[in-house]
């Protein structure tokens, strides 16, 4: 068996983390052959709620599980951790966009950031989960200066499931038969879900998902329309922001940083842009990219038309918009 790594989940009092670490603790994200130690941060307010999660890791019995740590300290919870959930902030309610989000949450990532510098491994990948998810990524991979820029994603992977299977539900094929699906930019209603370059399986051969469905307008609208507005339709029905399904995303995005993508397969990340596809340096914009030995590289040359050139570009400017607004809460 592997040495043990450590994995940090921050929030892990709340409802995100209630799913998510059972997957992580079951082998489902690094292995059935990778054991753990999980380091489990929260607030101190929160300390009694973490030691019931705790009892309960402790009752589950996983093969996998050495031990737990459940910590209120920045610096404990982050301490020579290999990868990072950072799942702890507030969540939206009904009738807020996710950007009315940075006042109250871009501080925990300034704080996080410094204490991923001093005291994480230099190879740690960070995913940050907490919204507004790129802006947040943004500022966590600015105090954290001795860490490759590389290793600070955001996760729009919630979104490209959610995109995955809206075309799998309007064609009438399982899920697992739709591939390549992109979104692109912000994990906000400015997304552009992108089924432009997807692909789909049916009786053993692979097609054009538009060849497909023969039906660009609704590719265009009701599609785009549908994965841009699922979290708020979730909020409303629920009356909670999502949680089980955004904890499969998590573990889906981790996952295949750790054990790389399948050959012709890509998937979508918020990461530093580094000025592809024409986005502006210096945001964390959500990218196709394919993964291997745990490097992920954006996916070139796909073709830009007019339409998604314009929403590449909307997005792009509310990530430089939120960017700004986030440096002059920090420094206020
Ligand atoms: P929740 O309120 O149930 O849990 C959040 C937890 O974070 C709480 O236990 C809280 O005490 C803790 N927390 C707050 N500040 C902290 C800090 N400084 N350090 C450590 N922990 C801290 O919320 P949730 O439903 O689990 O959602 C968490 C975040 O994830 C929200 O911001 C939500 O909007 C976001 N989210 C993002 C996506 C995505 O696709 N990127 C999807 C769903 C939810
Ligand atoms: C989601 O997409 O479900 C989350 O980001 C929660 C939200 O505020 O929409």
């Amino acid at each position: 068996m592997a040495e043990s790594i450590k994995v940090v989940v921050t929030g892990a009092a709340g409802q995100i983390a209630y799913s998510l670490l059972y997957m992580i603790a079951k082998g489902d994200v690094f292995g059935q052959d990778q054991p753990l130690i999980l380091h489990l941060l929260d607030i101190p307010p929160m300390m009694g709620v973490l030691e019931g999660v705790v009892m309960e890791l402790e009752d589950c019995a996983f093969p996998l599980l050495r031990q737990v740590v459940a910590t209120a300290e920045p610096d404990v919870a982050f301490n020579d951790v290999s990868s990072a959930f950072l799942v702890g902030a507030m969540p939206r309610k009904q009738g807020m966009e996710r950007r009315d989000l940075l006042a109250a949450n871009v501080k925990i990532f300034k704080v996080q950031g410094e204490a991923i510098d001093k005291f994480a491994r230099k190879d740690v990948k960070v995913l940050v989960v907490g919204n507004p998810a790129n802006t947040n990524a943004l500022i966590c991979s600015k105090y954290a200066p001795s860490i490759p820029k590389e290793n600070f994603t955001a996760m729009t992977r919630l979104d490209q499931n959610r995109a995955q299977a809206q075309i799998a539900a309007k064609i009438g094929v399982p899920v697992c038969n739709v591939s390549n699906v992109i979104i692109w930019g912000n994990h906000s209603s400015t997304q552009f879900p992108d089924g432009s370059h997807s692909a789909v399986e049916i009786n053993g051969s692979k097609k054009p998902v538009p060849d497909v469905l023969k039906d660009d307008n609704w590719l265009r609208s009701t599609f785009v329309e549908t994965v841009q507005k699922r979290g708020a339709a979730v909020i409303n029905a629920r009356k909670m922001s999502s949680a089980m399904s955004a904890a499969k995303a998590a573990g889906d995005h981790m996952r295949n940083w750790f054990k790389g993508t399948e050959p012709g397969k890509f998937v979508s990340m918020g990461v530093v842009s580094d000025g592809a596809y024409g986005v502006p340096k210096d945001i964390v914009f959500s990218f196709p990219v394919t993964i291997e030995n745990k490097n992920w590289k954006i996916v070139p040359n796909l073709p830009i038309n007019d339409f998604a050139r314009k929403m590449l570009d909307t997005t792009a400017k509310e990530l430089e918009e939120e960017r700004t607004e986030a440096i002059s809460i920090i420094e206020a």
